[in-house]
């Protein structure tokens, strides 16, 4: 019979990156233009279907992304099996971010970790794009990470993420 795994799934990375939204997009499917800034973290629940009839049922840690709630983080990430690092592919700055939460994963987190690289707001990639797909799947392919550029606005590429990371996810 069918067996649901729960795992602990951490978001990280800067302030307005679109955390929250993409979660939002995930687990409700639906896109809010002004969201609040996280304070502190929110903790949702989405359970997906992977092979063989299982589930996956993902515990999300939606940290905060502002510099006052930096020294939090590593309780969401310790214990936790996948992080999601999301930067904006319109802010060459939101990347280097993304660099430095992953180094700090490498050192901090558990070595089992799965990490997804996520470009978020992909629906503006044709206005105000300043990441190339190639710059940042180049960094991914380096450091042996998931890649996936994604829409929290648009859905585009979202549940197709973290279905992605529910399959790396082990059962049992
Ligand atoms: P903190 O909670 O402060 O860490 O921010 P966050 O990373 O959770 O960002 P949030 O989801 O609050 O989104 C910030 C802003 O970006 C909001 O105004 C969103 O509507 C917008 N946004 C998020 N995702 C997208 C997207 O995919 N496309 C577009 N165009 N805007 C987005
Ligand atoms: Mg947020």
């Amino acid at each position: 019979q069918p067996i649901t795994s729960s795992r602990k799934l951490v978001l990280l990375g800067e302030s307005a990156v679109g955390k929250s939204s993409l979660v939002l997009q995930f687990v409700k499917g639906q896109f809010d233009d002004y969201r609040e800034s996280t304070i502190g973290a929110a903790f949702l629940t989405q359970t997906v279907p992977v092979k063989d009839g299982n589930f996956v049922k993902f515990e999300i840690w939606d940290t905060a992304g502002q510099e006052r709630y930096k020294s939090l983080a590593p309780m969401y990430y310790r214990s936790a099996h996948a992080a999601v690092v999301v930067y904006d592919i319109t802010s060459a700055a939101s990347l280097l971010k993304a660099r430095a939460w992953i180094s700090e994963l490498q050192r901090q987190a558990d070595p089992s970790i799965v990490v997804c690289l996520a470009g978020n707001k992909l629906d503006l990639a044709d206005s105000q794009r300043q990441v190339s797909t190639e710059e940042a799947q180049k960094f991914a392919d380096e450091e042996g990470l998931m890649f996936r550029e994604v829409s929290a606005k648009s859905a585009e590429g979202v549940e197709d993420m973290f279905k992605a990371i529910a399959d790396r996810m082990p059962i049992d």
